[in-house]
């Protein structure tokens, strides 16, 4: 009896032993701190593709953007991550229109929504375009949060260079005090053993789980048949105080500022900018 007894413990310590090995070799694996340049795999660009898949909200913020943004107009979507709101825009008729994204896996997807001109490319590089190129210059959702300090500042400068004297630049700035790790409204809460908050979001095939944690979005998609991927997104969440200093260091005006209250989002607002 006792012998059965040692026996069942044994075995529950090995299967407890293989799902641990197994849980901390894929998350080893998608925390490298290689994917600093490269985010996003294959895996996650389908699974970023899936989750944070808002029609109503890209239509929306095409209609905010369609009031600066004109057809004859030259347009930068920067971070234009799957092109999902540079359709939206070219849909309405902003023909001449580039997505840049640093991230070669985000412009396959893009293409591959809309037969626009994208191009893979990192901000941060003065002699990307050239200076008055541009009407417009969109960096929307959490881009600019991908890039650290010095990286911001470079960016900023650079479009400031690359717009031309009227032009502006329309950006997501985030309230990092009400970071929600929630994709959908219908996601549900729970807190882990460490007082984190997550996120549980069921979807067709697999669950998606995510926290955010001293400044980095974690995501660990649990596929149906109970293997765990994580990927973790190094993202500098500075203040928007912070931020709109530096934007208007870099030269720029504020123009205005728009919420999203009447949406129930209060997690970022959209801001316009002038060059001068
Ligand atoms: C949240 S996505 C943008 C959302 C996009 N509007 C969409 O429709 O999917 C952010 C993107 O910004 C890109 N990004 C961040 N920093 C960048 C940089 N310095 N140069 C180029 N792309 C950058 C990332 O690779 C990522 O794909």
């Amino acid at each position: 009896m006792y012998i059965l007894l040692i026996l069942v413990v044994i075995i529950l310590i090995y299967i407890c032993y293989v799902y641990f090995v197994n849980q901390t070799d894929v998350i080893a694996e998608h925390f490298s701190p290689e994917q600093v340049e490269e985010p996003f795999d294959n895996f996650f660009v389908n699974v970023y593709n899936t989750v944070f898949d808002y029609p109503y909200l890209f239509t929306y913020d095409g209609k905010l953007i369609k009031k600066y943004a004109k057809p004859e107009h030259k347009i930068l979507d920067a971070g234009t991550g799957v092109g999902r709101h540079y359709k939206v825009l070219y849909d309405s008729g902003c023909k001449n229109i580039i997505g840049v994204d640093m991230s070669g896996k985000m412009i396959n997807k893009a293409k591959a929504r809309c037969n626009g001109d994208f191009q893979v490319g990192d901000l941060m590089s003065d002699d990307l375009f050239k200076s008055d190129a541009f009407d417009v210059i969109t960096c929307l959702q959490e881009t600019i949060y991908h890039n650290n300090n010095d990286k911001i500042d470079r960016i900023l400068k650079n479009f400031h260079r690359w717009l031309k004297k009227d032009g502006v630049l329309i950006m997501h700035i985030f309230n990092t005090d009400q970071l929600d790790p929630a994709p959908k409204d219908y996601s549900q809460y729970y807190t882990d053993n460490h007082g984190i908050k997550h996120s549980l979001t069921y979807f067709d095939g697999f669950i998606h789980d995510a926290w955010w944690d001293d400044g980095k979005y974690y995501q660990r998609v649990i596929l149906e048949d109970g293997h765990n991927k994580v990927s973790t997104l190094n993202l500098n969440m500075i203040g928007k105080k912070e931020l709109v200093e530096k934007i208007q260091k870099a030269g720029f005006k504020m123009k205005e500022v728009i919420d999203y209250r009447h949406l129930n989002i209060t997690q970022y607002e959209m801001y316009v900018f002038s060059k001068s």
